[in-house]
């Protein structure tokens, strides 16, 4: 890794002196002409936030380096890796490299990341949430850096490229799936509500369940985070209500999991007390105790079809969005309570 020198990155000076990061690396690497009305603007941010740049930066895409950079945000959630296996073997297979971020969900290490991958020259970037602000990516765009948005609908980023499981759908498809298993009192623990895979899911399982006059106080929302460990305190949460509810709908595999295990702590019997719906399919869905029922999303293929789409973008093509859909896989979480 790239010894950092200064806390304060290179989106910091660029936001600062009001221009695109790279701008401000063509400043101080001097890789092409700046205006000399922008030259002063970013020195005099660069000197008032005292940035120190990274002294092997060689700055933004002189030439290809024939790599590019996947910034995600939980390691430990099975699905980034099955995800990242699909971008890996796709780069691969094209001659390139993949560089591997994990950003724990935190803002400054995405921006941290977004600046070193800039710092090593990757040609393109793939991004899992638009955490690092919409107006970096808005910028990188701008100066012509090839960026994909994975699993996410990107709402007010026009031309930025996404591949993503139609989350809405998936949404319906558990709530319907529980209404007509007979259930009548909800719980969805959703995913964090500022991600549009996390709004979508939610929107999606509430309107099903509206159509079958479904509503108000049964239905009831917490709000994950889409960790096992978020998934776990939720099923504490759950426990506290009354009346309990007889289905409940986890807006990600890892979070139903962390519930599962809460629950057999608690020896409660699955799906006897609960019926438990998930999402992802992650391989490991198959495996707990008992086996999930869940929203299948494709996610090794939305690996292969987001690395695809960034590399015609970085070789000149015209990259174009993806919508996969999802799929109820039947295992045995749920009951049939008619
Ligand atoms: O951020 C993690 C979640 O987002 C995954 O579990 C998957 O559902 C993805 O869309």
């Amino acid at each position: 890794m790239i010894a950092k020198k200064s806390k304060v990155s290179i989106i910091d000076v660029a936001q600062k002196a009001g221009v695109s990061p790279a701008t401000v690396s063509r400043v101080l690497n001097k890789t092409a002409r700046v205006s000399p009305e922008l030259t002063k603007k970013v020195l005099s941010a660069v000197n008032e936030l005292n940035y120190v740049p990274d002294p092997f930066a060689h700055g933004l895409k002189t030439k290809r380096t024939k790599s590019i950079g996947l910034i995600i945000s939980d390691i430990t959630n099975p699905f980034f890796p099955e995800l990242a296996r699909g971008v890996e073997d796709y780069v691969s297979s094209v001659g390139y490299s993949l560089i591997l971020c994990n950003t724990d969900a935190k803002v400054e290490n995405e921006k941290r990341y977004v600046e070193l991958l800039l710092n090593k020259r990757i040609d393109g970037l793939m991004f899992t949430s638009l955490r690092v602000g919409e107006d970096v990516i808005k910028s990188l765009l701008s100066d012509g850096v090839p960026c994909v948005l994975v699993g996410r609908k990107p709402e007010n980023i026009e031309g930025l490229i996404y591949v993503v499981t139609d989350n809405y759908k998936g949404g319906c498809i558990a709530g319907e799936y529980l209404f007509k298993l007979g259930h009548k009192r909800f719980v969805h623990v959703s995913g964090p509500l500022d991600n549009s895979a996390g709004r979508e899911r939610l929107a999606g399982f509430i309107d099903a369940l509206k159509k079958h006059k479904v509503k108000g106080k049964n239905i009831k929302v917490i709000e994950g985070d889409f960790t096992m460990e978020g998934g776990y305190r939720s099923a504490r949460e759950i426990l506290r209500l009354n009346p309990l509810p007889t289905a409940i709908f986890f807006a990600n595999d890892a979070m139903a999991i962390g519930a599962l295990q809460r629950f057999w702590e608690e020896k409660i019997s699955i799906p006897d007390v609960f019926s438990i719906v998930g999402f992802d399919n992650i391989k490991v869905s198959s495996l707990v105790s008992p086996p999930l029922t869940t929203i299948s999303q494709e996610i090794y293929k939305i690996g292969q079809l987001s690395a695809r789409e960034l590399i015609k973008i970085i070789e000149g093509e015209k990259g174009e969005p993806i919508v996969l859909e999802p799929k109820l896989i039947e295992r045995r979480s749920c009951r049939c309570i008619k």
